[in-house]
Parts: structure tokens; sequence; C-alpha cells
């Protein structure tokens, strides 16, 4: 599709998705990227779907990954684009074909992604005799991390246009990190398939696609669940949750006790999608896990922002590789926990109100005025982007968006 095509939905997306805001095209189709910011609620759609269509310019159809993002960040990029469809519907259109394709093609280049950081890991063709008798197929690889995001990713694809081949591929998923990564000597699922670490965010993606999968999947509901539960059970006693209510990275394999590791932004977010499902799946407890959310979700912001409330990934403005996907996770889970709470909770308003700075910060410091790239500060200046901070950036907008009638009201 031409960039003036993916223009013209966009501008039909948000004047449907926008009509009770009365939203204007000022400037036309040509000002699609001159739009100021933070002008009208509706205008976190626009520059929302705006940003998809800069987005698309990483994309490689042959791979069906994203230039200048890993394996796992172009889970994420996938994950990015459903979650903006879910906001604006019409957009299927456009993205049923992107995931779609990548489906198809992005399986078949597995085996040629190198984890991030080349030398921390094997990949898999570099590694057959650490792991006899696995083939790699499809979306497994070495990682239950990344196997978790593209199982995420997956689902909410299958949300969008219910095509179970999503779905089932999830499942296959969880059953790998199941049949092959559970039993970790602290408990839980290990990082990888070579078992050398304990880290929080496998285990925290192992726990939402299990309570994902227990909401979709009626025949399976209660194992699901039963997963779900033992693994929150775990998560609770790991000592992974610090005395500040901050996730730290991972367990010190000797001691099973939280390693100190650094309190990243994705691991104070994937629990949090989790944590929602879960109170979706067991209803005879959603108030303690929504408690547990909010705790986990303020004590992050309290911690992880500056005094204008702009988010940051501990060691900015100098990350790279992984570090530059991890803000938006966090802002996406935020988006989900609004959504789950009643709209006059005092702790939805002020995360309302969080998605909205850091989209408004984005938009005015961490975009390149030209070409509509955004880059991995949100407080600025702006600095080189790629297809994982843009898309990063992204999940912020999304967020905003997705509550603007709420934002409206504010
Ligand atoms: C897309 O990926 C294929 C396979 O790796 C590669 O040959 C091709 O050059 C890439 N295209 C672009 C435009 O990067
Ligand atoms: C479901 O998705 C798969 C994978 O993209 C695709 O091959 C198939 O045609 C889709 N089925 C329907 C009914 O759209
Ligand atoms: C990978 O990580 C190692 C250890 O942290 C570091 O020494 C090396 O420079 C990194 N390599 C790249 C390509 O980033
Ligand atoms: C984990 O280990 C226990 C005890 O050894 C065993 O009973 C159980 O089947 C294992 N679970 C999985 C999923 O491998
Ligand atoms: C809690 O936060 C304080 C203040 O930032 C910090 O000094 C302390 O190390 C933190 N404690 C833990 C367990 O992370
Ligand atoms: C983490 O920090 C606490 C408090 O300083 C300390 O008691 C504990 O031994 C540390 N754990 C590891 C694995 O370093």
């Amino acid at each position: 599709m031409k960039v003036e095509q993916m223009a013209l939905l966009a501008a039909s997306a948000v004047s449907i998705h926008a009509m009770d805001y009365s939203f204007r095209l000022n400037g036309g189709l040509s000002g699609t990227r001159q739009l100021p910011s933070g002008v009208s609620t509706s205008t976190y759609l626009y520059n929302a779907v705006s940003s998809a269509e800069v987005l698309q310019e990483w994309y490689n159809a042959t791979t069906g990954l994203y230039r200048t993002a890993g394996w796992w960040q172009s889970a994420n990029c996938i994950q990015v684009l459903a979650d903006l469809t879910e906001v604006a519907p019409l957009l299927r259109l456009r993205t049923d074909g992107i995931v779609s394709n990548t489906f198809t093609n992005a399986q078949t280049f597995n085996l040629k992604e190198i984890k991030s950081n080349g030398t921390t890991s094997c990949i898999w063709d570099t590694c057959p005799d650490s792991t006899p008798g696995v083939e790699p197929k499809g979306f497994l690889n070495g990682f239950y991390d990344d196997e978790g995001w593209w199982a995420l990713a997956w689902l909410k694809v299958y949300d969008i246009g219910r095509n179970g081949t999503y779905l089932r591929t999830a499942q296959d998923l969880f059953e790998d990190m199941l049949a092959t990564g559970y039993n970790a000597t602290c408990g839980g699922v290990w990082w990888d398939r070579d078992r050398t670490y304990h880290s929080a965010i496998a285990n925290e993606l192992f726990l939402s696609l299990a309570a994902h999968l227990s909401n979709r999947v009626p025949a399976l509901r209660s194992y699901y669940l039963q997963w779900a539960l033992r693994q929150w059970d775990f998560f609770q006693q790991s000592g992974l949750i610090n005395a500040n209510n901050t996730i730290n990275d991972g367990l010190d394999p000797t001691t099973c006790t939280n390693n100190n590791g650094t309190v990243y932004t994705y691991n104070q977010g994937v629990i949090l999608g989790g944590l929602v499902e879960l109170a979706r799946a067991d209803p005879t407890a959603t108030c303690l896990y929504l408690e547990a959310a909010r705790n986990i979700a303020s004590a992050a912001i309290a911690a992880l922002t500056d005094r204008n409330g702009v988010l940051h990934e501990p060691g900015e403005p100098d990350i790279s590789g992984d570090g530059l996907q991890f803000k938006g996770i966090f802002l996406r889970n935020v988006q989900t926990l609004i959504a789950a709470l009643p709209s006059d909770d005092f702790a939805a308003r002020e995360y309302l109100r969080f998605a909205r700075v850091n989209a408004d910060s984005i938009w005015k410091h961490a975009r390149e005025p030209w070409m509509g790239r955004l880059g991995p500060v949100w407080s600025g200046p702006y600095r080189e982007a790629g297809a994982s901070s843009h898309s990063s950036a992204m999940d912020a907008l999304i967020a905003a968006a997705a509550h603007a009638a709420r934002l409206a009201e504010e």
C-alpha cells in the first residue's frame, strides 16, 4: 500500500472514531505529520495512526520482520499494530495483510535472528548440541520470553479477527514453555532453553499467557487458569517483587532470592496485563488482583518517572538493543489496567494523566519533525530512532488514544 492510501485510511479511521469530538483535519492530508500536539484528545489517535505509517517504512515484507529491530522486538511491533487496530478497527483493511504476511514469513526467518547481543547467547543453528532433540520450529527459539512476546502478539491479532490459527499458535507456544521451560531450579520458567537464568520477564509472560488463554479457550479454561494461579503464587513468593513494590530483573540461582538486578520498565508492565486477565479469569478474587496491579503500577510510576511525569528507562540516554523497546511495554499494560478499573478510581485517573503526559512529551520532544520518527528518550532531545524506539513510543500514543474519551472528560 502506498503512503497516500495509508494516510487516507488514517484520516477516515480517525474521523470515524473521533466524530464525537468534531475532529478537524487541519492542514489536510499534506499536513499529516505537522499536526500540533495536545490540541484535542482525538489528535492522539491521528498521531498514532500516522506513526504506524512511519513504522512500516522499516518493515521487510520478505522476512515479515522490522529492519533495525530484532526477533522479539518485531513481535512487539506486530503487537503495536494490533493494539492500534483495536482502537481504530477500520485499520484492519491495512493491518490484516501485514500481520498475516509476518505470520507466514517470519517463521522461516526465525533461525537467522540473533537474540540481541550475539555474545550473550547462541542462535538456534549454532547451538544444536545444547538443545538435543529439539527442532527449530515456527515461533519457537531458545528464549522463553521471545516465545511469550510472539504468543501475546498473536493473541491480540486473534482478539481482533477471531482467526483460530493465531489462537492455536499462542496455545502451542504456551505448551512449549511449559514442556521445556517450566520447573526452573527456583521455580517458574527458565529464561532460556539452555537454563542459564531465572528472569522476571519470562515468568511474567508465562503468567500473562496462561491467564489470557484461560479467557479465550472455553474447553481448557480451568487448565490454563490453574497454571495462571500457580504462576502468580510462585511470582508473589519468589522475592522478585521487592520491598518498594517494584520488580527486579531476576533471581539469584544459588540462593533463589531477588538478584537486585535493574528495575527495568517492562518488568513493571507485563505483570499488569497478566493480573488484569487473571482478574477476569478468576472472579472470586478480582479485587485482589487489581489491587496488586495498582500497587505495582503506582510504585513504578513513582520510581521511574522524572519530575514532569515522563517515564525513563534506567541507564538513559545510553540505552540500546533490548532496552529501546521496554518503556512502551509498560504503557501498553497501563492502558489495559486503566480499562479494567472504574473510571472514578483514583489510581486510574493518575494513570490516565501519566499516559497523556508521556504521549504529549513524545510528540513534542522525542519526534524527528521531517520523517516523523520517534526516538528512545521521551523527555527529549530527539535521539536516533529505529523500529524498536518508534514502536515503543507508539504504545504511549495508543494508550492515550485508547482513552481519549476519558481524557476529554478530565
Ligand atoms: C529483506 O530481507 C531479505 C532477506 O533477509 C533481504 O534479502 C532483503 O535485502 C531485505 N530487504 C530490504 C529492503 O532490506
Ligand atoms: C487465518 O490466518 C492465517 C494466517 O495468517 C491465514 O493463512 C488464513 O487464511 C486465515 N483464515 C481466514 C479464514 O481468514
Ligand atoms: C555484548 O555484551 C558484552 C558483555 O556485556 C559486551 O562486552 C559486548 O561489547 C556486547 N556486544 C555488542 C555487539 O553489543
Ligand atoms: C515439575 O517437577 C515435578 C516434580 O519433579 C513434576 O512432578 C512435574 O511434572 C514437573 N512439571 C513439568 C511441567 O514438567
Ligand atoms: C527502594 O527505593 C529506595 C529509594 O529509591 C532505594 O534506595 C532502595 O534501594 C529501594 N529498595 C529496594 C529493595 O529496591
Ligand atoms: C540484594 O540486596 C540485599 C539488600 O542489600 C542483600 O541482602 C542481598 O544479599 C542482595 N542479593 C544478592 C543476590 O546480591
